[in-house]
This record gives C-alpha cells, sequence and structure tokens, in this order.
C-alpha cells in the first residue's frame, strides 16, 4: 500500500486510490513491533489493552503537556509489558507514573484491565496512601495460616512488619474438588497459598488443554498476574476439597511487588554472573530474581538429604555447600558412611538433578560453614529455567563420572529424558 500526501486529492470510494489516514502506518507498524515482541495469546485482548493504553497516555500526555504525548503522535507506541516489567527500573523517568495519576473512576477500571496499568515505584512509600486491608482471625486460624505460609518462597525476606500485614490481610476460602480457583487469561484478584488440598496446574496451547504440574497440600500460585500485570498464565482446578489463603492483589503489589524491586537491585548484578543462565533473556533473568529467596544456614547444617522428596533448587550465594553419597544405597547408612562428592561455592548450583528427573535427591548437602542460599521452587525451577537445560544435563552427565571416580563402579544415575 502507498501512502499518499493528506493534502493530495483522493478519489474516495472509486477503488483506484485509498487515502490512508495520517499516521495510520505508524500506528500499525508499533502496534505490529508489540505484537512481535510480546507474542500475546490472544491478539484480540492485546489490541484492545495496546489501544486502550496508548489513548490513555495520549490523553494523559495532553493533560499534562509532556513528551510522551508528542511520542504518541508520532506514532511510537509504548512497550507496555517491558513498563511493567520495570517496577524496580533505576530511571527515574516515573514521574508520569500511574501512582500519581488521580484517575476519575471510569479509568481506573479500564486501567485495571490493561497490562500496564499500575506501574509501580519502589521508592516513593505510599504505605499511608492505601488504607491496610484486615481480615480477623482467631487464634486456631492464624495458627494454621503462619503454618501454611512458613515455607512460601515469596515471603521468606520480607520483615517482620510486612508479613504481619501480610497476614493480617489473608483470608481462608474452602474449595470444593472441581472448583476453578483461576482461569487462565483472567485478569488477577488475589494470590493463594495452599493449606490443604492437591490441584492441578493447566495450560491451553494450540486449542488443547494439557496439565503442567500439580501441588500437593503445600505450595503457592497467582502471584504472576499480580507481580507482572499480566493475564493469568494457567488454569488451577482443585481434584479434591482443599482450603487456600488468598491475598487481595493491592496488598500483595504494595508489599511483594516492592520487596521485589528491593530485591531485584541487590541481586542484578550477581544473576548476571551466573554461567547457569546465560541463556536467558536479561528479563528472564529479571523474573528468576523476583521468585528467588535467600535463605542462611548455619556451619553443619543440612541442606537436603539423600532420599527426600524434591521441592526447591539452589544457588550458592555465599560459604561453601558440601555434597555427600551414601556409600551404598541399599544399606540403611549412618552418616559416618557418606562419602564426599563434591563442594559448591558461590554462583553454583545444586538440587536440580531430583527435579530434572523426578526422583528422589540422589545426595545430601550440608553447610560447611555459614551458607547463604538463592531458593526457587520447582514450579519456577520449571517455568524459568527451561532455556539452561543443556547446561544442567552436561553437568549431570559429569556426575556419572565423578562417581565412577570415587566409588569405582557404575552407579545408579539416569539420564534425565529430554
Ligand atoms: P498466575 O498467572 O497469576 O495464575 C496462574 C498461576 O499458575 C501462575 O500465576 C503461577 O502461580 C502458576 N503456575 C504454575 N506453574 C506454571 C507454569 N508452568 N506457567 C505459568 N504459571 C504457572
Ligand atoms: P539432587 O539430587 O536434587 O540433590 C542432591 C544434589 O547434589 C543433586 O541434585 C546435585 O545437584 C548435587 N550433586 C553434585 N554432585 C553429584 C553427583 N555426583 N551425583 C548426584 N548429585 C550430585
Amino acid at each position: 500500500v502507498r501512502e499518499r500526501c493528506p493534502n493530495q486529492s483522493s478519489q474516495k470510494g472509486r477503488g483506484m486510490s485509498i487515502e490512508i489516514p495520517e499516521g495510520l502506518t505508524e500506528l500499525l507498524q508499533s502496534f505490529t513491533v508489540e505484537v512481535l515482541r510480546n507474542q500475546p495469546r490472544d491478539l484480540l485482548e492485546f489490541a484492545l489493552q495496546y489501544f486502550t493504553q496508548l489513548k490513555e497516555s495520549e490523553s494523559r500526555g495532553a493533560a499534562f503537556g509532556n513528551e510522551q504525548n508528542s511520542a504518541v503522535r508520532a506514532g511510537k507506541a509504548v512497550n507496555f509489558i517491558e513498563e511493567a516489567m520495570q517496577i524496580d527500573s533505576e530511571n527515574e523517568e516515573d514521574e508520569d507514573d500511574d501512582e500519581e495519576f488521580v484517575a476519575p473512576v471510569i479509568n481506573r477500571f479500564i486501567r485495571r484491565a490493561s497490562v500496564c496499568a499500575e506501574a509501580f515505584n519502589p521508592d516513593e512509600d505510599e504505605e499511608d496512601k492505601e488504607p491496610r486491608v484486615t481480615h480477623p482471625k482467631t487464634d486456631e486460624q492464624r495458627q494454621r495460616l503462619q503454618e501454611a505460609c512458613k515455607d512460601i518462597l515469596l515471603f521468606k525476606n520480607l520483615d517482620q512488619e510486612q508479613i504481619s500485614q501480610v497476614l493480617d490481610a489473608m483470608f481462608e476460602k474452602t474449595v470444593a474438588a472441581g472448583e476453578h480457583i483461576i482461569d487462565q487469561d483472567d485478569d488477577g484478584d488475589n494470590f493463594y497459598v495452599i493449606e490443604r488440598g492437591t490441584f492441578d496446574i493447566l495450560m491451553k496451547s494450540d486449542g488443547t488443554t494439557r496439565t503442567v504440574g500439580s501441588y500437593d497440600n503445600r505450595g503457592s500460585f497467582g502471584e504472576l498476574a499480580l507481580m507482572y500485570n499480566t493475564p493469568r498464565a494457567a488454569t488451577i482446578v482443585a481434584t479434591s476439597p482443599g482450603a487456600l489463603w488468598c491475598l487481595d492483589r493491592l496488598t500483595f503489589r504494595r508489599i511483594i511487588v516492592k520487596n521485589n524491586a528491593k530485591k531485584r537491585k541487590m541481586y542484578e548484578a550477581f544473576i548476571e554472573t551466573l554461567p547457569l543462565l546465560t541463556s536467558l533473556e536479561v528479563s528472564e533473568r529479571m523474573k528468576v530474581v523476583d521468585v528467588l529467596s535467600s535463605k542462611v544456614y548455619s556451619e553443619g547444617e543440612q541442606i537436603i538429604a539423600q532420599g527426600d522428596l524434591a521441592d526447591c533448587f539452589y544457588i550458592v550465594e555465599s560459604g561453601e555447600v558440601r555434597i555427600t553419597m551414601k556409600r551404598n544405597r541399599l544399606k540403611t547408612d549412618s552418616e559416618e558412611d557418606e562419602v564426599d562428592i563434591a563442594t559448591c561455592t558461590r554462583g553454583q548450583y545444586f538440587g536440580e538433578l531430583a527435579l530434572v528427573t523426578n526422583k528422589p535427591r540422589a545426595a545430601s548437602a550440608y553447610a560447611v560453614e555459614n551458607v547463604k542460599c538463592l531458593v526457587m521452587d520447582v514450579q519456577a525451577f520449571e517455568r524459568l529455567l527451561g532455556p539452561c537445560m543443556d547446561i544442567m544435563k552436561r553437568n549431570i552427565a559429569n556426575y556419572e563420572e565423578q562417581l565412577v571416580t570415587l566409588f569405582g563402579s557404575h552407579t545408579e544415575i539416569e539420564e534425565p529424558s529430554a
């Protein structure tokens, strides 16, 4: 299609030449670029959000007479996925941030549905602006809640005050077998911590729905839509009667997203140095940081016990970790029979084998001195570290050799399937 000069006379309706309005080409080009960049599942939904966002930034620009306005007019679109990701960004161009723009109620609703709604400026202390959410609980409920939350990685790095705000805001919900807790592509409302019950994780792609994982009486889900302002990435269905603790979106964003921004600043540089993650894009590495939590172990403490079921993956942040294996795995061995097989120090990882092979832990891990590890749960591991699988598998292939050298005989480690 050839674009015509706006002041050239047109021959409307006769099929010879059609006048293309000024800016259409740029508008569609920018939209196309965003589609290619973000690969949305639902094109129409994406288009709706994209143009709503564009219109909003245009009217905001007009209201405040800022730079963004001219960018919009020139057809330069806003990359809103990345904007939503930049919760931690150090650039200070957040002045035109949503948080400062008091929108009329109707507008707020539209922004709620759009992918870049509620960009978050972590440096801005808005704790006193929003009313705190509190759901009163009995002592018994509070105790169960604390128990359910004690291993939730996203809560690990919160301070005492933050954790008590989170616990205050959570409310209980019982669910029936077959109930859909989350439907893929919906807007995110709550984050969920499992108190009891089993749940399947289902994902649609190319018109078919597959079960990609499950939760068994522990863990949490529903953080992604709230963290990144994206539609729900999966469907979660209860496969038994169960109970959940729910945390509303606003409290989640106020506390967890703010904390994530801090984590990104803290770990950005370290994460960039990890050889394991070299095949990830920068934005993917940041998503890894978002789901990591840091755990400390004191000298001699056991981090992993051989034979246990596995649910996490570890990266050593500081200190030294000793990997040991029982000499004869058929006998019930005491600790003295454990043989050192490897050590891991800063930047190295362990605990991937059981997650990759879907087997119990092949070895034990102990803190040699005070150790700090970054820990990730199995769902995040599977979701985020797929591109790193080649590196892991190459290392796993070396384990075999290592063991043959140590034990002098062939061992039971199985090649992980593709
Ligand atoms: P969210 O997108 O808010 O809603 C669906 C949830 O499913 C998602 O957050 C995650 O917490 C959880 N989930 C578990 N496994 C996956 C997976 N492989 N991909 C995407 N989401 C997953
Ligand atoms: P996993 O089996 O999940 O838990 C124990 C971890 O020890 C294992 O994953 C590996 O990360 C690590 N490890 C290091 N060397 C070996 C080895 N030779 N054999 C098995 N595991 C090893």
